[in-house]
């Protein structure tokens, strides 16, 4: 086979950022996208309606001419939030999910929830309207080793809030676990979960072995061999409860290669040559349409897009990074020369 033609895929996770670096990375989702779900974890956060609004707006502006790519914002969930926001939010068509951050988990989550009492309510009205919660699952708890703390995320806090509110949609986050693949497996509707093109590629010594790569530390953490493979089977399955969420989340180099560097992978641009490699890889070309175009808008309640994209057999050289106006941010790399290139999208 040298062409293989999809339904346009959706980014169920994506970190835009705001200003210079929203202007440099937009372009590489719109490029092979037609919709991504915008993770709000600005500084400061988005938290309301208008903030998403506000955001939404920024985004549009900053979307190459005639591309076809539509952001669909989240809010950032806060001990704060006001129910009645959240729900006209979403009345309106702004807001498709609600970020669950726990405080201090990851890059900008200080604004998250330490006290999951006081987001009840929130949570109760989402579950009348039908609105995904999207949950960022480790504990921040600094006695739990950074290698189980999702693990026990699933056992602590996400099993108990599913309990406290059974009827709400959730969405586990960029899975990075065998654990994360069976809890999602014990339900069969109302949870899904996002894997990201890195998890699919890497384990923890890609990141530790012979030698520290920064570009390879993102969160969670890149765990053992056997949760890799058993995420790569998750998502080449086609079971409908796993779609793609690539996390990507630039960092410039700067800020990565320091003796504390952010955490974060940048794949917007090469995901889809990667996951076509790799889904061909397990013999499994014929689930990339599940995985990347049609298992999250049926979780979402969206249509799958009408318009395609094509890719073509061969390897075209890659650029290494992207410029932007902060600085340059190193491009993910898989280890390998991807087999696969976009080379063509139609409109609808
Ligand atoms: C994300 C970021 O940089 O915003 N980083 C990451 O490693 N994935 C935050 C997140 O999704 O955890
Ligand atoms: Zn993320």
């Amino acid at each position: 086979m040298t062409h293989l033609t999809l339904r346009t895929p959706d980014d169920w996770h994506l970190h835009l950022r705001d200003g210079a670096m929203l202007r440099a990375v937009l372009p590489h989702s719109a490029a092979h996208f037609a919709r991504a779900i915008i993770m709000p974890n600005l500084v400061p956060p988005v938290v309301t309606g208008a903030d998403a609004a506000a955001y939404r707006a920024r985004i549009m502006a900053a979307l190459p001419e005639g591309a076809d790519f539509i952001p669909l914002m989240t809010l950032y969930l806060t001990e704060d939030t006001d129910p009645d926001d959240v729900a006209a939010a979403h009345a309106s068509g702004l807001i498709h999910a609600v970020k669950l951050y726990p405080a201090g988990a990851t890059t900008n989550s200080a604004s998250g929830v330490a006290n999951f009492d006081r987001v009840q309510g929130v949570l109760e009205r989402m579950a009348q309207i039908g609105l995904p919660l999207c949950v960022h699952g480790e504990v921040t708890d600094p006695t739990v080793d950074i290698f189980d703390r999702e693990a026990v995320f699933i056992d602590r806090i996400l099993d108990p809030l599913r309990r406290r509110v059974p009827v709400l949609k959730v969405v586990m986050e960029h899975i990075t676990t065998s654990q994360g693949v069976d809890y999602v497996k014990t339900h069969d509707t109302g949870l899904g979960a996002t894997i990201t093109t890195h998890h699919l590629v890497i384990n923890r010594n890609h990141i530790l072995a012979g030698g520290i790569r920064p570009h390879y530390y993102c969160l969670p953490v890149a765990k053992r061999e056997e949760h890799r493979l058993a995420l790569r089977a998750a998502a080449t399955s086609g079971d409908a409860r796993f779609f793609l969420g690539t996390d990507s989340a630039p960092h410039t180099d700067p800020a990565k290669l320091q003796p504390c560097g952010c955490a974060g992978c940048f794949t917007a641009p090469n995901t889809m040559p990667i996951l076509a490699h790799v889904f061909e890889q397990d013999g499994a070309l014929a689930n990339l349409e599940s995985f990347a175009s049609l298992n999250g808008p049926a979780f979402y309640g969206l249509p799958p897009n009408s318009s395609t994209i094509t890719l073509t057999k061969g390897a075209p050289d890659q650029p290494t990074h992207i410029d932007t106006d902060d600085g340059p941010v190193t491009i993910f790399d898989p280890g390998f020369t991807p087999d696969w290139h976009v080379t063509a999208r139609s409109s609808c």
